[in-house]
């Protein structure tokens, strides 16, 4: 089997359906920005701060090559991992790629209060849903497979996944 990649935007679930996938099915699970905080023991927003986003960006693209070798791993994604094109070759040749789809509303409702996402303001959700507008023919064209969560729970969401990419799952897990 091939590693299971989660895309989508910021709290469209990926982690939290990405860790839920890992336990009923016992496939290992990684996140990319936590992979990235782990190897350059620097939070995401100081990445940010102190370097800009195009370092990070090289720095994800870096992260994902290293995490997507061969294998059968769940693998979770940063929100904004494909707008550099050479990501969707790097995700494409790394497993398949699933997008947890949603609305703004329900991200923007995950997202109420979070202080550690440079490009989530809380105080324009303009300027936020207009990024989510911008990148949705980006999730769309790296897509292997859509799931649209809105209405789902993580666990539902996970089932899903799991269904349409066609994941076996372990004894006793389901
Ligand atoms: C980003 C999303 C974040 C993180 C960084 C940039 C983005 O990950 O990679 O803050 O550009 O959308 P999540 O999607 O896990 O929040």
């Amino acid at each position: 089997m091939k590693n299971i990649i989660l895309i989508g935007f910021m709290g469209s679930g990926k982690t939290s359906v990405g860790i839920k996938i890992a336990s009923l099915t016992g496939l290992k699970f990684e996140d990319l920005d936590e992979r990235i905080v782990r190897d350059s023991k620097t939070q995401i927003k100081d990445i940010f701060a102190k370097f800009g986003e195009d370092y990070f960006r090289k720095l994800e693209t870096k992260t994902a090559k290293k995490v997507l070798k061969p294998g059968s791993m769940v693998v979770s994604t940063g929100g904004g991992i494909v707008t550099r094109p050479e990501n969707f070759v790097v995700l494409k040749k790394g497993g398949t790629v699933v997008y947890l789809k949603n609305s703004f509303a329900v991200c923007a409702r995950r997202l109420r209060g979070c202080i550690d996402r440079p490009l989530f303001d809380s105080a324009n959700l303009g300027k936020t849903e207009k990024l989510f507008k911008m990148r949705q023919k980006f999730y769309d064209k790296a897509a292997d497979i859509t799931v649209n969560t809105g209405k789902m729970s993580v666990l539902q969401a996970a089932k899903e996944v799991i269904k349409k990419a066609g994941i076996k799952v372990e004894k006793n897990k389901a």
